[in-house]
């Protein structure tokens, strides 16, 4: 039996409050800024699929070479029968992981992208009779309902996706996945980790502009849902290692002093010459720092592996008993 169902967790305008909501407040900010998961609509995440290829773009790459080297030993220690994913996107990855967990009775990607959702969602059932694919359109940041089913439950969270969070959104959004887990649940995790500037850098401004695409991709989302006139030509793509906060910064830098009318808010937003807009953060972490921000929320670590160059990590964490 093939299985794939996908819910939205949303009532359907949903989606137009919550966008209408963050753009007023973050272009209503100095510095402003706007959150990232209005980056991936149909177009976006295209874009970011054509990003894990480009030559520039080592985090990728370094997650599968773990994932293909631990896979195995990830489905002994977790024997997981439901797998969720959070920011599952292409889910590409994910069937290493799907290869080898061989009690799998349930896949739940979770994502704000439905057309990601029911392309790899629909393909992933075709491929593998017996496993049921529950895919949910859900916003991560928000208190998430799973369907209910078989246990142990593993929680998987890769790409670096973490990275995007900024450090209290990180810390609430791992306190809200400590509580979808049970003792004997594991979350996997890939994060970024701290590295020289120049490949850093490179990473998030790659020479044939994809992610520079990408960045202004958000734009067109805010034409198109919010009847806004942005030019995107007139902006620049710029990525910045912060190094105080160990984050690549992704800005959207006007050329020219303009004003951008957003009809649905009814605002015009002013832009200087050379004003930014911050669009993504990327925080990229270090061993230590990762531990005391699980164990802060009562999580433990159980694994960690690295790719051979040290690049990126892929951790195991438990809940921490003793703690909480
Ligand atoms: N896991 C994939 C994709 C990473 S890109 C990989 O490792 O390659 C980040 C993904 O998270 C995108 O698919 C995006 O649509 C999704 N996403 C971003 N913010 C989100 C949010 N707040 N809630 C749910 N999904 C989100
Ligand atoms: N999770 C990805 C990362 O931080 C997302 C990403 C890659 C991204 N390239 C980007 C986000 C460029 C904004 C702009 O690596």
């Amino acid at each position: 039996m093939t299985a794939f169902a996908l819910t939205r967790t949303l009532p359907e305008d949903t989606t137009g409050a919550a966008l209408r909501a963050d753009v007023l407040a973050g272009l209503g900010r100095t510095p402003k800024e706007l959150p990232p998961k209005w980056f991936y609509d149909a177009r976006g995440s295209r874009l970011f699929d054509e990003i894990t290829t480009l030559p520039e773009y080592y985090p990728t790459r370094a997650e599968r070479e773990i994932l293909l080297a631990r896979s195995a030993e990830i489905a002994a220690v977790s024997g997981a029968r439901t797998l969720v994913e959070l920011g599952s996107g292409s889910s590409d990855k994910t069937r290493h992981l799907l290869d080898e967990l061989h009690s799998l009775h349930t896949y739940v990607p979770v994502d704000v992208s439905a057309s990601a959702l029911r392309t790899a969602g629909q393909a992933l059932a075709a491929q593998r009779p017996g496993l049921s694919v529950h895919a949910l359109v859900a916003d991560f940041t928000a208190p998430l309902a799973l369907p209910d089913t078989p246990g142990p439950r593993l929680i998987a969270f890769l790409g670096g996706t973490i990275g995007n969070l900024l450090p209290v959104e990180r810390a609430a959004f791992l306190a809200s996945v400590r509580r979808l887990l049970a003792p004997g649940d594991l979350l996997l995790l890939g994060t970024d980790l701290v590295k020289d500037e120049a490949t850093l850098v490179a990473a998030y401004d790659d020479a044939a502009g994809v992610t520079a695409a990408f960045n202004k991709n958000v734009l067109y989302v805010l034409n198109r849902e919010l009847g806004a006139d942005f030019d995107p030509e007139t902006f620049r793509h710029v990525a910045v290692w912060n190094s105080e906060q160990e984050w690549v910064e992704m800005r959207l830098r006007s050329v020219l002093g303009q004003s951008v009318k957003i009809p649905a808010l009814d605002l015009t937003v002013d832009f200087a010459e050379g004003e930014e807009l911050r669009t993504e953060v990327s925080a990229k972490f270090r061993e230590k720092s990762a531990r005391a921000e699980l164990a802060a929320v009562g999580l433990a670590p159980v694994r960690w592996w690295t790719d051979e160059a040290g690049r990126f990590a892929l951790s195991l964490w438990g809940v921490d008993e003793a703690g909480r």
